[in-house]
């Protein structure tokens, strides 16, 4: 399987790590030899058909801070280019979610999608904008189109409804999808106001640079919608979510859910075809309850009742290993269709 990597930061720094240490077995396992062909970031790019030396390449970005001089000489081909006109059967899309107009992803995304190359995106912007039309020219230009990571960072919420859930119906789904929220409000919990919370999460690095992106219910809004398109067949875009954020959360609300033996969480459901965010009081005893930067979702289905699936929401190392659940997939397909 030959890959072009958009976007050379955390998660596809450690897809690469990933592969390095894990090539034998996947190998040996699923008869799959991953070789990235290409890979851009900001800088520049590195391309070899023969497939890039990992090691080699992780080094160029760590020392020269581009991929760029992966060769000597360093390689201006933007992203477009590339895409366009290097062969490979993959294209991990892993530039910044952007959620005014999902760009430069979106752009990323159409373009493999019309040069007839599977797409496995980690970047929520384009999905949360614009799932049914990418959807649909997915299947029209006879591509897979995987995400994974987009929600739940490694943990397989995703396919665990989809799949594992195959025989029945789900009927609605409600949740914690965001792990930075569910931090600050964990350490409101613990008696920290509003701010030294907010404080405190980008101290750990688990705040955006753009903090309201979490605080505003914009990131959870963005994974409902993914949900709400991938497992409930609902064609739904941002627009649709009724959303409200944690900032107006006080103290003194934190403490009086306690005292009823619950906790403000900031929930994303939906129900009855609508999609909502909005901090809301969850008893101790629910399973979704969870605290610091967990993630968890409860599905109710038709027959099996209500199921929770509970993990590490983010995370560079655990996002890798949702991309490369993606691409077993694709490669599974691929193989499968052209028998
Ligand atoms: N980090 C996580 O835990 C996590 C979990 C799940 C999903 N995600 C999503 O995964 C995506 C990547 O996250 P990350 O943490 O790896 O982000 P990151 O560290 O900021 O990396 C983003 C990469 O994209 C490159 N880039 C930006 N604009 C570009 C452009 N126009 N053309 C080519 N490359 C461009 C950057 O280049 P430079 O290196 O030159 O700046 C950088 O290499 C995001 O959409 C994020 O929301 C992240």
């Amino acid at each position: 399987m030959r890959l072009i990597v958009i976007g050379f930061g955390v998660v596809a720094q450690s897809f690469a790590k990933l592969l390095l240490s894990r090539s034998a077995e996947l190998y040996s396992e699923h008869g799959i030899k991953p070789r990235i062909v290409a890979c851009v970031d900001k800088g520049g790019c590195a391309i070899s058909p023969a497939g890039l030396n990992l090691q080699r390449l992780l080094e160029a970005k760590k020392s020269k801070g581009t991929v760029a001089f992966y060769d000597k000489a360093g390689s201006k081909f933007d992203p477009m280019q590339i895409i366009e006109n290097v062969d490979a059967e993959v294209v991990l899309e892993a530039t910044p979610t952007n959620l005014e107009g999902g760009e430069p992803g979106m752009t990323h995304i159409i373009s493999a999608m019309r040069t007839g190359k599977n797409i496995i995106s980690v970047n929520k912007g384009p999905l949360a904008l614009a799932f049914p039309s990418l959807m649909e020219l997915a299947n029209y230009n006879g591509v897979m189109f995987r995400f994974s990571g987009t929600v739940g960072g490694g943990t397989p919420i995703l396919e665990f409804a989809k799949r594992c859930l195959k025989g029945d119906r789900i009927t609605s789904f409600r949740g914690i999808l965001n792990g930075t929220t569910n931090y600050i409000l964990s350490k409101m919990e613990e008696g920290l106001t509003y701010d030294s919370a907010l404080d405190d999460a980008k101290q750990k690095g688990y705040a955006e640079a753009i903090p309201s992106l979490d605080t505003d219910g914009y990131d959870a809004a963005a994974k409902l919608v993914i949900m709400a398109n991938w497992i409930m067949g609902m064609k739904v875009t941002m627009k649709d979510v009724d959303r409200r954020g944690i900032s107006d959360v006080k103290l003194s609300d934190v403490k009086k859910a306690k005292q009823n033996n619950s906790a403000i969480k900031l929930i994303a459901a939906c129900n009855n075809k609508r999609l909502d965010v909005k901090p809301t009081e969850v008893p101790k005893i629910d399973p979704i309850c969870v605290n610091g930067t967990l993630n968890a979702v409860s599905f109710s289905s038709e027959h099996s009742g209500q199921q929770t699936i509970i993990g590490r929401g983010a995370g560079g190392i655990e996002t890798a290993s949702a991309i490369l659940r993606d691409l077993i997939e694709i490669r599974d397909h691929v193989f499968e269709h052209s028998n």
